[in-house]
């Protein structure tokens, strides 16, 4: 991988501000953005511990007594460099809505159910060719705070932490065929049709698991002219 930053990758982000995604009106920025250096703690900490990842954290089905509701699912793919070659050590981490749309938060009181069995969040580490893999469930969509009869279509949040804290990068997964895409301005805010694609997962048969579980495969890529799109600090994931 290059040292220099690729400036290709700048097509795959959204602009700060993106009006008809409302809260952008306020976290954009009015003036130019001032470069600041990284201090030398920015870069070289904190570093997570490898064991702090267990087994079984990458799957979401199985962290409570019962089985959560919903599709199971598998969600898998390949941390990628701008020069197509695995990344490992990754720290991937994931949260998500339960089936029914909802999150198991103090500001998500939209009227679908709670599930018991399931929580939401899982981690994985890439392994040493960059591959990970998640088991979840399909989550649902829900309403949001954008307007009038806004809802966000499903989607996983994504965060993938490189060796120092300044290299995290968080980004949002889709699912293929989606109706609710087209109306949904986080997604629509980015310019490029491209970069949008490379948001939404592509079903995959091999995966599929018979009698248990779709497969949906993700690969990201962390930066260059096929780079995956972020989400910046103005646009934090709802
Ligand atoms: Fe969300």
């Amino acid at each position: 991988m290059t040292l220099a930053y690729p400036t290709a990758s700048n097509v795959a982000h959204p602009a700060h501000l993106s009006p008809g995604y409302r809260s952008s009106i306020k976290r954009a920025p009015s003036r130019p953005l001032i470069p600041m250096r990284h201090t030398l703690s920015e870069l070289t900490g904190p570093v997570y511990g490898h064991e702090a990842v267990r087994e079984n954290d990458n799957d979401l089905t199985t962290q409570h007594k019962g089985e959560p509701l919903g599709e199971r699912i598998i969600v898998h793919g390949h941390v990628l460099d701008e020069d197509g070659r695995g990344v490992p050590n990754t720290l991937l981490e994931i949260w998500q809505a339960n089936a029914c749309g909802r999150y198991i938060h103090v500001r998500d009181q939209h009227p679908a159910p709670l599930d018991p069995n399931f929580t939401g969040a899982g981690r994985a580490q890439s392994d040493s060719e960059g591959y990970y893999k998640f088991v979840t469930v399909k989550p649902g969509a829900y309403p949001w705070a954008n307007g009038r009869n806004t809802w966000r279509p499903s989607h996983v949040h994504f965060s993938l932490m490189g060796p120092a804290f300044a290299t995290r990068l968080v980004t949002q997964m889709y699912f293929p065929g989606d109706p609710l895409l087209e109306y949904d301005p986080m997604y629509t805010s980015i310019p490029n049709e491209r970069a949008r694609q490379r948001l939404v997962s592509t079903f995959d048969w091999e995966t599929t698991v018979p009698e248990q579980a779709l497969g949906y495969k993700f690969d990201i890529v962390l930066r260059g002219r096929d780079e995956t799109p972020f989400e910046s600090d103005t646009k934090l994931p709802r």
